[in-house]
């Protein structure tokens, strides 16, 4: 492994046993206060910007009733059907890596797989540590076109960048619901995309996932200067698709 591969990831770092010199203030007290509501601010920051950016940016791009003739459509038009690296980040069962790898048949594709498949390493929406665990068992493929990278992705991806140049047209696929996975693994890949590349956001428009995946997106976006089209999106944009420019 990398020596700058991050072999700590420990999503519940506790706070150190140290008493504190921080003083609060009451403005600080107010927001303690506020603290249940968080998730619920933080809906009413980033819904609105979504419904602009389905009004905006989004604006003539196709919308499929499910996520299959999203990707079919992104096969028959812009041509995701040849030979692409397919990197699908959150396989769990492996059901859409199986679609992709079922619906391109082109043999230098390459599909690769990156899970733990002990589920989500943090709470998402309520929903405990380990949600989605295939309870470590990666799926079967018999295709010779498929690998795994098996870890979570801070542990797996400087080594997996390194090796795999990501020269070819690439479409990733972000299905990890949080988002600090997915801030991750857009913040490892941003230098690395290129005009033509496609990413496709599983739950880029859903209750949970506009201050997950969207936000990510939002986040890298100002960051690294992303610029993107839409493609497309399923089921009223709680899917979606754009193509880097
Ligand atoms: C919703 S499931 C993926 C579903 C799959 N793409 C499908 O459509 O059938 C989310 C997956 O993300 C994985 N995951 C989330 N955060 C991760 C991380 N930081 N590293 C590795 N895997 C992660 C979980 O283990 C889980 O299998």
């Amino acid at each position: 492994m990398a020596s700058t591969t991050n072999t700590n990831h420990n999503p519940s770092n506790t706070a150190a046993e140290v008493p504190s010199t921080w003083r609060p203030t009451a403005k600080s007290r107010l927001y303690d206060l506020a603290r249940a509501l968080g998730e619920q601010f933080l809906k009413a920051a980033y819904v609105p910007r979504f419904n602009e950016w389905c009004r905006t940016r989004a604006a003539g791009a196709p919308d499929f009733p499910t996520r299959y003739g999203l990707y079919q459509h992104l096969i028959d038009a812009h041509g995701l059907g040849g030979p692409i690296d397919f990197l699908e980040f959150g396989v769990f069962f492996g059901e859409s890596l199986r679609w992709w790898v079922g619906h391109n048949s082109d043999p230098a594709a390459r599909f690769v797989g990156f899970d733990k498949f002990t589920g989500l390493p943090e709470s998402w929406v309520g929903l405990p540590p380990g949600t989605f665990s295939a309870g470590g068992q990666v799926p079967q493929f018999d295709d010779p076109r498929v690998s795994f990278e098996i870890g979570y992705f801070q542990e797996t991806m400087v080594d997996f960048i390194g090796r795999f140049p990501l020269s070819r047209r690439t479409v990733i696929h972000l299905d990890a619901d949080l988002y600090s996975a997915t801030l991750y693994v857009l913040t490892m890949l941003a230098n690395h995309l290129k005009p033509g590349d496609v990413i496709l956001f599983d739950e880029i428009g859903s209750g949970y996932g506009v201050t997950h995946e969207f936000r990510a997106l939002n986040d890298v976006e100002s960051a690294y200067g992303l610029r993107y089209k839409v493609l497309g999106g399923a089921d009223n944009f709680r899917q979606g698709a754009i193509e880097i420019i």
